[in-house]
């Protein structure tokens, strides 16, 4: 084989009179009676070899055994194609390598799938056939954006003095939300290792350690129900420094987003490519920085897509528990939640049968209904205005700030949960539908002043909203809490807490030092300051109903570390996939990585997860329990 001079989408109009040598897999080939022309295709493009029988009959003669995805090398002079020949559709169609000789380096079957750019079929098809969907160039392109991301945070990092750490894998059983994958161990029969769900306690040991800066490009895994912007194995940029203040790690990871973008903006090879991030709007820190408080009341998220920031709910609890309207009067005198949403000049924006299907999506979250009310000129209209009296719809009119022209849609429910869940999707739909969310902006902003703690009512537990090393705005308060949860009585902190005199609101209107980078919507990456004193964090596990004898078990290491002279730090950690998906505009998380799991969780190509033999299991001490029939 020839020594390859130069990759097919390389060769422009000044290599023309060149003798080149290049490499490829045959994209497309066609004969014209005494002339063929094959389109040869290489990581770099793709460039036109030309066969002619006045030029060499028998290597013309030899094309005819070249089929699509042959790998073939060719050897010629490259020569500027005639005027009427030239094609803008590819970098290279200003010439064409007239062929003085060529090889045929591998066949190829007839592959499942077609390698081109606008391939539309069954994505587990794709997934199946994974090495020949990466040869097309969106997803070449992809990868390369992927590798530049990767490359450009490493090199702001490391310019900022971050030492880059590998954390093991097989990792112990920790409390991050999601469930862990396990291992099972053979030297030690009966015992597992769990696939980390992030690098977590191992960057906080690393600060312990005085490594000061540390960051790692890490897998992680979680086995969680599936979601479009989800895998069971992902990657972050983990970042942990020491000694920071809020403010140091925001503004470093600002710098490490600003730089991820220049650099993808900036590289030639995406020239071809309509990626949001190469036509978006500008991206400058200092980002807006918003309460979670303020999140939830205008938009009922903690992860807002600010492209409609204009599009807010109004809280209109205060207002139905003096109205006439029982349904909204009762849910607001049970202490539940009553939102509206404006949506301007909508009046006649949807059938009666679509208002219909919005309630009927709103029942399928759990909502009772939803209630849809016409702004006219003179006052509401339709569905429930007639149970509202004129003044009581002058001021929910004033209070929303509708104006005629308007529709309004408002859901109450005892649960707030549930209401969020309905606004924030109502809000969704109604920005796509008055076009607000144009995938070419970015609208980016920091959530902060997270609430310490979730409460599930079902089993009267608190969970840490963030994880629970998050350091607690107010750490006297929580001392006190855990002090008086410590005196036992009840089985459940939070039992303990309210029999002390706690109340349930002042345990939920505890904040933390968490903060969430959210773009369009999308949560990009989330962090905060940690503990750095054992009692601290003894306190905060109490809460959760970590014990002593449980936090030993399991955190004894992070305990017994944080006895030994931990610094003050935080980090944080972001989404590589989920960064890269908002990049290049995508829907869906498998798109952006080489080999990902399908919507169930499969690797279709290598086909796994799958059995192993029984011996191996007996080796491990694992046992086999049949799937019960359905
Ligand atoms: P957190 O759990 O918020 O924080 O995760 C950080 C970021 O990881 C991304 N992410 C995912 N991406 C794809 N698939 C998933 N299943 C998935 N889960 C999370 C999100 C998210 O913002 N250890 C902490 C970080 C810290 O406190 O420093 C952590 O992992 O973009």
């Amino acid at each position: 084989m020839k020594t390859r001079t130069h990759r097919c989408g390389d060769l422009r109009v000044e290599h023309v009179g060149q003798t080149v040598t290049v490499c490829g897999w045959v994209d497309t080939k066609r004969d014209r009676g005494g002339v063929a022309f094959i389109l040869l295709r290489d990581v770099a493009g793709k460039v036109q070899l030309t066969f002619a029988e006045e030029i060499n009959p028998e290597l013309l003669a030899a094309t005819k055994e070249v089929r699509h995805e042959f790998v073939i090398t060719a050897t010629g002079k490259v020569r500027e194609r005639d005027a009427e020949n030239k094609t803008t559709t590819m970098a290279s169609g200003d010439i064409e390598i007239a062929v003085e000789s060529f090889e045929i380096l591998n066949t190829a079957v007839t592959p499942a799938i077609e390698v081109r750019d606008d391939l539309k079929c069954d994505s587990e098809l794709r997934l199946k056939h994974r090495f020949i969907d990466l040869r097309r160039r969106p997803m070449q392109a992809m990868l390369q954006a992927r590798a530049k991301l990767l490359e450009c945070a490493r090199e702001t990092l490391g310019g900022e003095g971050f030492l880059e750490v590998e954390t093991p894998v097989l990792y112990k059983r920790t409390p991050e939300g999601a469930r862990d994958f396990i291992v099972p161990s053979r030297a030690h029969r009966g015992q597992f290792y769990a696939l980390p769900q992030s690098p977590q306690l191992f960057k906080q040991l690393c600060m312990i350690s005085g490594l000061d800066r540390y960051y790692q490009v890490a897998r992680c895994f979680r086995d969680e129900d599936k979601r479009a912007d989800r895998q069971p194995e992902f990657t972050q940029i983990d970042i942990e420094m020491s000694f920071p203040t809020r403010d140091d790690v925001m503004e470093l990871f600002e710098k490490v987003v600003g730089n991820v973008f220049k650099g993808i903006r900036e590289d030639a090879r995406f020239k071809d490519q309509s990626w949001p991030v190469l036509s978006g709007s500008e991206v400058s820190p200092p980002f807006e920085r918003m309460s979670y408080e303020q999140a939830m009341r205008d938009y009922s998220i903690d992860r807002p897509d600010l492209r409609s920031r204009d599009l807010k709910l109004t809280d209109l609890t205060g207002w139905a528990a003096g109205c006439s309207f029982n349904a909204f009067k009762g849910v607001a005198e049970k202490q539940g939640l009553v939102k509206a949403l404006r949506c301007p000049g909508l009046v006649d924006g949807f059938s009666t049968g679509q208002l219909k299907n919005l309630e009927r999506d709103a029942k399928g979250m759990g909502a009772t209904g939803l209630a849809n009310l016409k702004v006219t000129d003179a006052g509401l209209e339709g569905g429930i205005a007639k149970f509202i009296p004129e003044v009581e719809q002058k001021a929910m009119i004033d209070g929303v700030g509708a104006k005629p022209g308007d529709l309004l849609l408002i859901c109450a429910h005892e649960k707030h949960k549930i209401v969020h869940a309905v606004m924030h999707n109502m809000r969704l739909l109604i920005a796509e539908k008055l076009g607000l969310h144009d995938n070419s902006k970015f609208a980016i902003c920091w959530i902060i002043d997270f609430p310490l703690f979730e409460y599930r009512e079902e089993d009267e537990k608190l969970f840490a909203s963030h994880h629970p090393f998050t350091l607690p705005q107010d750490v006297a308060r929580v001392r006190e809490m855990a002090e008086i949860s410590r005196k036992g009585g009840e089985p459940h902190p939070v039992a303990r807490m309210l029999r002390g005199g706690v109340k349930i609101e002042e345990i939920l209107a505890l904040r933390n030092n968490q903060y969430d980078l959210v773009i369009n919507g999308i949560e990009i990456a989330g962090g905060s300051i940690r503990m750095h004193r054992t009692d601290d964090q003894a306190d905060v596990f109490e809460l959760v109903g970590i014990g002593k004898e449980e936090a030993d078990k399991k955190f004894g290491f992070l305990m017994s570390a944080l006895d030994h002279g931990a610094p003050p730090h935080g980090g944080i950690a972001s989404g590589v996939d989920r960064l890269l998906m908002l990049l290049l505009g995508l829907d869906n998380i498998q798109d952006v990585i080489a080999f990902p799991k399908s919507a169930t969780g499969r690797d279709l190509m290598i086909d796994t997860p799958n059995d192993v033999e029984p011996a191996l299991l007996d080796e491990l001490g694992v046992k086999m329990i049949p799937k019960p029939e359905k």
